[in-house]
């Protein structure tokens, strides 16, 4: 590696970080992956419960959008990190929550692809992974808006 690129790439990391703070871009994307997984789950779920084929349509289509979208939610809460969250125990968490939630996603991503494909219905064991995730979605929402509105 020459002299050059490391400085090109804190340059670049840099302009991220300014452009996701200008923007308030994570707690934008935030509200698409908190919508989208419960909608997901709750759609297949009473989709399955009530034998109607378009909801199941929607339970894979929501989940598809949210799996696009989450890891650009984990990366602009990388980006939009401030100093006074340093040290709050609320935010390691929160930090360290998001960033495997934005992982697990793919997993459950392809449990239900692979449902999708079979043209097979979400089986129970898919609805209890699926509930135990957007607990902690639910959780991870939490700890974010206890940070920004705590203060207020
Ligand atoms: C699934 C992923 C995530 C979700 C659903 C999520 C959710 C949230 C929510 C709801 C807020 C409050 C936003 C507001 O209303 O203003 C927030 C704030 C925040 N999140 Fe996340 N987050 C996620 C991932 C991450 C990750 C991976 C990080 C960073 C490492 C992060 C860093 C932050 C920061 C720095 C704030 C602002 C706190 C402050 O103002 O001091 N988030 N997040």
């Amino acid at each position: 590696m020459t002299t050059i690129e490391p400085i090109l790439a804190a340059g670049i990391i840099s302009a991220l970080q300014q452009f996701v703070t200008v923007t308030k871009l994570h707690p934008i994307l935030v509200n698409f992956t908190a919508a989208l997984v419960p909608v997901s789950v709750a759609s297949d779920f009473i989709g399955r419960l009530c034998k109607i084929e378009s909801l199941r349509n929607t339970g894979w289509w929501t989940l598809f959008y949210a799996t696009v979208v989450t890891p650009f939610t984990a990366i602009t809460g990388w980006l939009f990190w401030m100093g006074d969250d340093n040290g709050v125990t609320g935010m390691t968490i929160h930090k360290w929550l998001g960033t495997g939630l934005a992982v697990l996603l793919f997993g459950l991503f392809a449990w239900r692809f692979n449902l999708h494909r079979k043209n097979q219905w979400p089986t129970t064991a898919y609805f209890i992974v699926a509930a135990i995730f957007v607990a902690a979605l639910a959780y991870q929402g939490h700890l974010g808006g206890e940070q920004v509105f705590s203060g207020m």
